[in-house]
């Protein structure tokens, strides 16, 4: 203990010496060592301190009790961030296969300029939806298990509970990646592509001497679409504030519940509404279905969507007062659960 003090204050030293560090660290520091004396454990001192100064250094400079290899690295991130790499991985071959591959197999047509933004801007939002999803999905489930088991005092499996610890990094990361395709989504009329079909389809509707070129269906579906877009990146970015802890902090439990719920729920429903309007009757269409699989927004809309109806018929009085009795602590009789009690 002798020893990591007066490695940190060394390691305070040399930072001063080299790095001018700001006020915030210095006090960060200073506040983490006299906790340290007042008997604080040594992991929470070897962490937050070391960290705040951690950035200017070069690993040779720390001291040699501290090993930068044993410091957990994002460990809550670690989940979700494969998971979406895994969502990404698949949602890009599939697109890959059905809107590139499959056109130059078939009709020799070089589509491939599509990867960089129009491949991509169906994985994005397609892996942000369903992440979105993942959010909302544990709570729908642990629901049902209250409902089917009846009664709040026994635990849920680990895995749901250590699903459900990870949410707010499943959400930061869907907002991410929402965010990123509404630019990618903005930056499509600046591609020289783009400019180029729309030269094409005037010369086109020159021949077929079609005047106007408006159609009214098509108008209504965009101008909904992008709407339920822009609010549902506008709700998700007022969660992804809320979920700050400077935010969070200020509000009282209730309250975040009601944010994060009412909130979560309006930006899924919004994201879903967005995708399934775009979809618009591309759903009937016989010619979306390439070598008969199914357009991606199916695909991305199918979870989302049942993540919704669970919850709407959650919501349904009957389910809903029942589920309330038992959160309140009334348990049907007969049903096991009661040794747990302590656990929750
Ligand atoms: C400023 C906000 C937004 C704009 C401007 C926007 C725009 C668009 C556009 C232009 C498309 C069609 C893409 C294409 O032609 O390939 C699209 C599709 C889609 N968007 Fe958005 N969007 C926004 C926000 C969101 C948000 C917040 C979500 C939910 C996470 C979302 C989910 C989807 C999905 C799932 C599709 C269907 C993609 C597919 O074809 O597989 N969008 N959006």
């Amino acid at each position: 203990m002798e020893r990591d003090t007066q490695d940190l204050g060394d390691v305070n030293e040399h930072h001063e010496e080299r790095f001018q560090l700001g006020e915030v660290e210095l006090a960060g520091l200073q506040l983490t060592q006299k906790e340290h004396e007042e008997g604080e454990t040594l992991s929470r001192l070897s962490q937050r301190p070391l960290l705040s100064a951690a950035f200017a250094m070069e690993e040779s400079e720390f001291p040699s009790s501290v090993s930068l290899q044993d410091m957990p690295l994002f460990p809550k991130w670690q989940l979700p961030l494969k998971l979406m790499a895994v969502l990404m991985l698949v949602a890009f071959v599939y697109t890959f296969l059905r809107d590139v591959l499959q056109p130059y197999i078939y009709h020799n047509k070089s589509d491939f300029y599509k990867i960089p933004i129009l491949v991509l801007n169906k994985v994005l939002p397609w892996t942000s939806i369903t992440l979105l999803a993942l959010v909302y999905l544990p709570g729908v489930l642990a629901s049902l298990l209250q409902l089917h088991r009846g009664t709040k005092y026994s635990r849920f499996p680990v895995c749901l509970e250590n699903w459900m610890s990870l949410r707010k990094q499943l959400g930061l990361l869907a907002f991410l990646l929402a965010c990123l395709h509404a630019i990618y989504s903005l930056s499509y009329p600046m591609r020289r592509s783009y400019r180029y079909k729309l030269l094409n389809w005037a010369y086109q509707q020159v021949q077929q001497k079609k005047e106007d070129a408006w159609i009214e269906d098509d108008v209504w579906r965009m101008e909904i679409y992008i709407s339920l877009g822009i609010l549902g990146l506008g709700v998700l970015a007022l969660l992804a504030i809320s979920s700050l802890p400077s935010i969070s902090d200020t509000l009282n439990w209730r309250e975040f519940q009601f944010v994060q719920r009412t909130l979560g729920y309006t930006a899924l429903f919004l994201c879903t509404a967005h995708a399934l309007v775009y979809g618009w009757r591309k759903w009937v269409e016989q010619k979306q279905y390439v070598c008969y699989t199914p357009p991606s927004f199916i695909l991305a809309t199918f979870l989302p969507a049942m993540v919704l109806l669970m919850k709407t018929v959650l919501a349904m009085p009957c389910l809903n007062r029942r589920l309330d009795h038992i959160r309140h602590g009334w348990e049907r009789p007969g049903c096991k659960g009661l040794s747990d009690k302590d656990s929750l």
